[in-house]
């Protein structure tokens, strides 16, 4: 992840297939796709990482299963500089097996090695450093002490050093996708502006047939409906892909008012910047139509956990997405595949090299709605306010507010029958305005904009 929070990705891209032992296929009836046993020896989680200052690359983690030991387990040592790819980094072990519960694990710049400790199922953590005795390492001496049986955690090398440079983002867009950018005449940077104005991001996919060679757990023989591109991996059912749907977690009340607070739950992207300037489709709710080369490209709200899936033509979905990502404003992001490769493909290709047809739609489009390059200040194009509304405070009749993104919506309404149906039933819309505005905006500079 760069230092301004864009191209968040995990270490060296690796996922469950690198990580976990064990994981199910996503469709039962299709023996292509197998449950995934790998042979790894992590429990269930890999926790407190941290990088060892005297081998750029190298980390130390913990093991440990969810429950019952304080987050304490193993110590995992993993080699992963940029550039090796996931299926290449191996994880290992240091500790004997059953010496006891380790914790926050810390290489030290002279290559010490220290970690929190305790012998047993009494977990008194103490910091001990480690010594190496043949190929494992085990717990030599205690560093401090201290008596009275308080745990002794989270240790830090203090140390003086240069403060470091500030790394440069990389705002490049590769090649393939910025020739297009330059065929249709859109400038990159007046784009991010008018993400960056509308808190939206821009998400494009080269070939979204293609998928990483390890994944035989969700569908791996894709084809574009009503054209010619697939990619095959094997014999057998072949799946057909038309749209691709996108989902935004939204903090959504509880049901019943026993269990208070709100929690977020996956919701079809409703984000009405990021719908009204997606080309229109017929499709399901937060769907983009796929491009006949397998390309996908998307406007989806930054600031906000974000996850996808591809459909069929009869909307069922076809391969999900399996994590939440988030985007910044104004972030372009593009991804080859579905998902990145590792090293190749299903067919044992590198990654697809194919200019995004759907991103050419998606730039004509937005042209057309944005009258070419001058889009400084303009606001973005607004849908309907009824797919915005996602959170309905019963208490409340006349004035709403709803608050999405950057925008603040302000309803008018009139709740008929409101003690009968909790205000939940009837809403009769009579108008609603729309304020665009960013933090440090002055009142008096706010647009509101009539859109019902
Ligand atoms: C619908 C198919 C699909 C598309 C398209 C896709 N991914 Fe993924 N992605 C996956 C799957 C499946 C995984 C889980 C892989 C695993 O856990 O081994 C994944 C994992 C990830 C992860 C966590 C693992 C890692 O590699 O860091 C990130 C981050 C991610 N995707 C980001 C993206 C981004 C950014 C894009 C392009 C905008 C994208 N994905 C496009 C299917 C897809």
């Amino acid at each position: 992840m760069n230092q301004d929070g864009t191209q968040q990705v995990t270490l060296n891209h690796m996922g469950r297939h690198e990580l976990l032992d064990f994981f199910e296929p996503r469709f039962n009836d299709d023996p292509n796709l197998v449950a995934f046993t790998g042979a790894t020896k992590i429990s269930d989680g890999l926790f407190q990482i941290t990088e060892n200052p005297a081998e750029p690359g190298q980390y130390l983690m913990i093991s440990s299963p969810e429950f019952t030991t304080h987050a304490s387990g193993d110590i995992i040592r993993m080699q992963a500089e940029p550039g090796i790819p996931a299926d290449a980094i191996v994880l290992e072990q240091l500790n004997a097996d059953n010496t006891g519960f380790y914790r926050h694990p810390l290489a030290l710049s002279n290559g010490d090695l220290i970690s929190s400790h305790a012998n047993d199922n009494q977990f008194l953590f103490l910091l001990k450093e480690l010594q190496q005795n043949g190929p494992n390492w085990s717990t030599n001496q205690r560093l401090t002490s201290l008596q009275g049986g308080l745990w002794e955690l989270s240790p830090v090398e203090v140390k003086t050093r240069p403060r470091p440079t500030v790394l440069p983002m990389d705002p490049q867009l590769p090649n393939i996708e910025k020739q297009i950018f330059n065929e249709e005449g859109v400038d990159i940077q007046s784009f991010k502006q008018y993400l960056e104005d509308s808190n939206l991001a821009l998400v494009v996919s080269r070939n979204v047939t293609t998928r990483d060679n390890a994944d035989r757990q969700q569908p791996f023989n894709l084809r574009i409906a009503d054209s010619t591109t697939q990619t095959l991996g094997s014999a057998g059912k072949i799946y057909d892909l038309s749209d691709i749907q996108f989902l935004q977690a939204d903090h959504i009340r509880s049901g019943t008012y026993s269990k208070p607070g709100r929690r977020p739950l996956a919701q079809f992207m409703h984000d009405s910047a990021a719908i009204a300037n997606n080309p229109p489709t017929n499709g399901p709710q937060g769907s983009v139509k796929l491009g006949n080369d397998g390309s996908m490209a998307a406007f989806i709200p930054a600031g906000r956990a974000m996850t996808w899936q591809t459909l069929a033509p009869d909307g069922s979905p076809v391969v999900r997405e399996r994590i939440w990502v988030t985007f910044q404003p104004g972030e372009i992001r593009a991804c080859t595949s579905c998902h990145g490769l590792n090293t190749v493909d299903q067919t044992g290709n590198f990654g697809p090299t194919n200019p995004p047809e759907a991103l050419r739609t998606l730039l004509h489009f937005w042209k057309q709605n944005n009258g070419g390059q001058n889009t400084e200040n303009k606001p973005p194009i607004v849908s309907p306010i009824t797919t915005n509304i996602i959170d309905v405070d019963p208490a409340s009749s006349g004035i709403q507010f709803y608050e999405e993104t950057s925008t603040l919506i302000l309803v008018l309404q009139m709740t008929l029958m409101e003690t009968l149906f909790h205000g939940s039933g009837f809403i009769l819309l009579m108008a609603a305005l729309k304020f665009h505005f960013h933090q440090g905006t002055e009142p008096s500079q706010m647009q509101p904009l009539l859109i019902r």
